[in-house]
């Protein structure tokens, strides 16, 4: 069974939105996490699977729905570690939220969830695609993923995180905490601003089953976007950064 990795202070000091410095004494060595509670936005493909993760991990989490009633086989097929309710619910329970809607959401999920994201570590799954998400795909293809999420989301945390595969490779690959193959698991190209967010986004990445691989900040999201060169791997850590030119 793996260790615990966030102690109970550092779940603490990231809801209030301490410091890095008072968040990263509690990661262990090993780099991931503690169990925390998060609040998955979207409980369809990508958060139901990466949140199954979660929960098999240890991890409370709640999944959130426009009509969290329609969850609730969903949430007991999961355990007591799973719990389904509101997109407001599921922030004000979260430690970090995990953000899987269809990118053309994002401009009303801003007006209604916005505001209370402010702070908030928040890992950012979307992409946007032409056929679905039209005017919004525009103003990425004009602005980059990770400058067009922060305008929506201003004052969260953000971290692009679980955006370059299909979800059915996550949850082949997450399964029994990722299989170790040679040079390691399957990679997570993970991209943000903040420090701290980062840390905390990496812990999760390992806990769901695979090894993180830190991009560089915001703008660098577009490095693994659809489309992009760091898109579609299922590759390991060291054989992701050779891809993207990252150094070891
Ligand atoms: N599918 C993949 O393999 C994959 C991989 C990487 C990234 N992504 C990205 O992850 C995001 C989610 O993809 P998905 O495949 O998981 O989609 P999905 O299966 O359609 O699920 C999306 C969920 O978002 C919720 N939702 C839809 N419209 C919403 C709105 N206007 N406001 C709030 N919630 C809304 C829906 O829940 P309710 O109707 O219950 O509210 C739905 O369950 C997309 O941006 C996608 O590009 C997907």
């Amino acid at each position: 069974m793996r260790s615990d990795r966030f102690t109970r202070r550092a779940a603490l000091a990231l809801a209030a939105g301490l410091s890095l410095a008072a968040a990263v004494p509690a990661l262990a060595q090993d780099g991931a996490a503690k169990k925390i509670r998060i609040g998955v936005i979207g409980a369809g493909n990508i958060g139901g699977t990466i949140g199954g993760l979660w929960v098999k991990d240890g991890h409370e989490v709640m999944f959130a729905s426009r009509h969290p009633e329609a969850l609730a086989s969903m949430v007991s097929g999961l355990g007591p570690k799973a719990k389904a309710g509101t997109p407001e619910e599921a922030i004000t329970f979260g430690d970090a939220v995990f953000i899987a809607v269809p990118y053309k959401a994002y401009p009303d999920l801003a007006k209604e969830i916005g505001p209370a994201l402010k702070g908030k570590v928040v890992l950012d799954a979307g992409n946007a695609t032409q056929k679905r998400d039209g005017a919004l795909y525009d103003e990425v293809q004009a602005s980059g993923i990770g400058a067009t999420s922060a305008k929506y989301f201003p004052g969260a945390k953000l971290v692009r995180a679980f955006n370059a595969a299909n979800y059915k490779v996550f949850a082949k690959e997450g399964a029994d905490g990722g299989k170790d193959r040679s040079g390691g698991r399957m990679a997570i190209p993970i991209a943000g601003d903040d420090p701290e967010a980062l840390k905390v986004a990496e812990g999760l990445v390992r806990d769901a089953g695979f090894d993180p691989v830190v991009v560089g900040s915001l703008k660098d999201a577009d490095k693994f976007a659809m489309g992009s060169p760091g898109f579609g791997h299922d590759v390991t850590a060291p054989e992701l950064r050779e891809k993207l030119g990252l150094s070891k």
